[in-house]
């Protein structure tokens, strides 16, 4: 048995009237991969901006950990150093450093690289560095700067730099855009390894990618969980060909 690491129960968020999350309930393992699909405008983002703290419900519960905390109760800042990591679609990796250097500043610091560029620069463990950069499939790119990596690279250096700071929990929204056929398929093989030790969270329109993660699928729509399952089983579904596939 798998234990549940973050569970969302009745939780809804309207902004100026409109119900962007509409009673949703959701629950993920650990370590467990999890696609969600669904629309646009169904509630993907916001159901992660609840998550990470961004956004704060106005109903409904969020509990993370086996002393189900709420994060409800928590600042942006606590959750994130409580083991909770977001990548945005936008890769933020420094561009003026290395590779080597961009990874060493998420290590030296549990959680939060921004903190550590701020206020201390100890690089730690070239073992771990190196380790980091076959992971993510940069081993032969330490020492060139940031900025002259392709699209793809610089997200695979971002992907380092969250699982540098070992989160229960990572969340990646929409990985696959702007990517090569090569990419995507090296990104889908970094997902599923990371999420052999933690609970991985990817937000992805790409079907074909969606196929490739091989988890469990949840398909939101106007804020709520419209069918979960295997990709197979939710692309069957009839209200889910209705309302997302059939269009
Ligand atoms: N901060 C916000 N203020 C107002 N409306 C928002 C805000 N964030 C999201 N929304 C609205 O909530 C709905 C869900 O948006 P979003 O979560 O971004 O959907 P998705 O990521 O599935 O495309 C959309 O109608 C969007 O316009
Ligand atoms: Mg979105």
């Amino acid at each position: 048995m798998m234990n549940t690491l973050l569970e969302l129960s009745g939780v809804s968020v309207s902004f100026d009237g409109f119900r962007a999350i509409n009673n949703l309930s959701f629950q993920i393992g650990e370590p467990e991969l999890r696609a969600i699909i669904g629309p646009n405008g169904a509630g993907k983002t916001t159901f992660m901006d609840i998550i990470t703290g961004k956004t704060r419900p106005d109903e409904g519960r969020v509990i993370f950990g086996e002393k189900s905390v709420s994060l409800l109760k928590m600042s942006e800042s606590q959750i994130a150093r409580s083991g909770i990591g977001r990548k945005f679609q936008k890769p933020t990796v420094f561009e003026a450093q290395t590779v080597r250097e961009n990874l060493a500043m998420a290590l030296s610091n549990p959680r939060g690289p921004f903190d550590v560029l701020l206020h201390r620069k100890t690089p730690t463990g070239a073992h771990r560095i190196e380790e980091l950069a076959a992971e993510i499939g940069l081993i032969d790119h330490l020492t060139r700067r940031s900025g002259e990596l392709s699209h793809g690279q610089k997200q695979w250096l971002e992907i380092g730099m969250l699982l540098a700071q070992d989160p229960r929990l990572l969340l990646v929204d929409e990985p696959a855009a702007g990517m090569t056929p090569a990419e995507r398929e090296h990104t889908t093989d970094l997902l599923k390894r990371a999420a052999q030790t933690r609970a991985v969270v990817v937000v992805e329109h790409d079907m074909e990618f969606v196929r490739r993660l091989d988890c469990k699928v949840t398909v939101l729509h106007e804020g709520s969980v419209l069918a979960e399952g295997s990709l197979d089983h939710v692309t069957k579904n009839k209200d889910v060909i209705d309302v997302y596939l059939g269009r």
